[in-house]
């Protein structure tokens, strides 16, 4: 079979890869080995797919190379992607900081994708995986589960390593490598983290406690949302957002009240309350499970008028700055993205294509560009599978 363009991957880059050059009149074909197309959208959002972000800029992605995912982004704004939306008369909402949900289901995006691609006359097959890439020197042979494709242009789209579950591989990683580019080390990223030995001893049995917000921090980079115990250690936006940033041995830091001054607060509790004990004052501020044990493992608990000035300070001081060591993250198993991958410097950034081989393009999560969590990654899938699908 002899086709325009061959995309591996029907996730959200390779198929709006697939739209943008079928509607440019290319003949396209899009591979996936997944029995069903557009799988990390569906369970995208807790199945209600936050498909983009209004807060959009190159800084909320993470990159060997800073500057590698601004063209792309600048060409394809989320207010594009929200007018495909919009023309399919898919409800959203905005639940908070930017983040755009569907009301209903991430069906109803999978959905308008498929819409788009019949539409621009793109062919989508799901259950045919991919064995062998040549370079020909009309463009590329890929030997399929359908037979022997002939393509011009060749999109890897294959996405990262989390969620093996739902069809990851690292097919991507090795056709950059058989083609010559460097691939970054890959790790898991926006992944609950975990502690072990007496830093989960001291913490398991809170498994299901959570913070409306606190600040995480590792080295300069911080942020405020919610976080949660679970039985092997912490999750949450905070920690899942926090995690992309952090690498065993590093320091990361809780403020477990980063919206008031904890010290003057407890000040002023000794004077109101002065009988009342401090793993009750604390429950007042922080849940009673997590008061009582902070209590037990560092501060005590006695009534706050026997605690000295510098003490309190002292106590609130840690509060702000409460250091936990973790072990590891949870891993691809639970991993939102995959950090690293097919390194920048290999390829156009206005393009995506490789500069080594003509006619060769990579898109989406395989590239070493890591959004956010928020619908920073969706985001980024679009514009890069955009900018490709303009010129393949
Ligand atoms: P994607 O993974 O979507 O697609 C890759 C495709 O390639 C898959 O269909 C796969 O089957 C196929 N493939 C892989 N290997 C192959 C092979 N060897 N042969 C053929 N096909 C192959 N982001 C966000 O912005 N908002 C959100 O709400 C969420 N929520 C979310 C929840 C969960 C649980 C996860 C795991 C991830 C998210 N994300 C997210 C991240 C987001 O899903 C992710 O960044 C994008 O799907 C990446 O799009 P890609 O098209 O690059 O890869």
């Amino acid at each position: 079979m002899k086709v325009d363009v061959l995309i591996i991957g029907a996730g959200a880059a390779g198929l709006m890869c697939a739209i943008t050059a079928g509607q440019r009149g290319r003949d396209v074909l899009v591979v996936d080995h997944a029995n069903k197309v557009g799988k990390k959208i569906l369970m995208s959002g807790g199945g209600r797919c936050n498909f983009t972000n209004l807060g959009v800029t190159p800084g909320c992605y993470l990159s060997a190379n800073p500057h590698f995912a601004k063209s792309a982004l600048a060409r394809y704004t989320p207010w594009d992607f929200i007018a495909m939306v919009e023309k399919h008369r898919i409800a959203y909402h905005e639940k908070e900081l930017g983040q755009l949900f569907c009301d209903e289901s991430s069906k109803l995006i999978v959905r308008m994708l498929m819409d788009e691609c019949a539409q621009a006359g793109v062919r989508v097959e799901a259950n045919c995986g991919v064995d062998r890439v040549r370079k020909t020197d009309e463009g590329f042979s890929v030997h399929t589960a359908r037979g022997e494709v002939h393509a011009q242009s060749l999109v890897v789209a294959t996405g990262g390593l989390s969620i093996p579950s739902m069809g990851a591989t690292g097919l991507g990683y090795e056709l950059a490598r058989q083609f010559g580019h460097n691939v970054l080390p890959t790790r898991a990223g926006l992944a609950p983290l975990t502690l072990s030995g007496k830093h989960q001893e001291r913490y398991e049995d809170l498994a299901g406690v959570a913070l409306p917000m606190v600040e995480a921090r590792v080295g300069k980079r911080s942020f405020r949302a919610g976080m949660l115990f679970t039985h092997r250690g912490i999750s949450g936006p905070a920690i899942l957002q926090i995690s992309s940033y952090w690498q065993p041995g590093d320091d990361l830091r809780i403020d477990l009240l980063p919206d008031m001054d904890a010290g003057a607060w407890l000040q002023a509790q000794r004077g109101s309350r002065p009988a009342a004990e401090l793993k009750n004052v604390l429950a007042d501020a922080l849940p009673r499970r997590l008061a009582q044990r902070l209590c037990e493992l560092w501060f005590d608990s006695r009534p706050m008028r026997q605690y000295r000035e510098a003490e309190l300070a002292a106590i609130g001081g840690q509060l702000h700055d409460w250091p936990i060591v973790a072990s590891g993250t949870e891993g691809y198993r639970t991993a939102e993205v995959t950090l690293g991958g097919v390194d920048t410097d290999g390829l156009s950034s206005s393009t995506m294509q490789s500069k080594l081989t003509p006619g060769l393009f990579f898109i989406g999560e395989v590239v070493d560009v890591t959004g956010w969590l928020g619908g920073y990654n969706f985001q980024w899938a679009w514009a890069s599978g955009h900018a490709a699908g303009e010129v393949v």
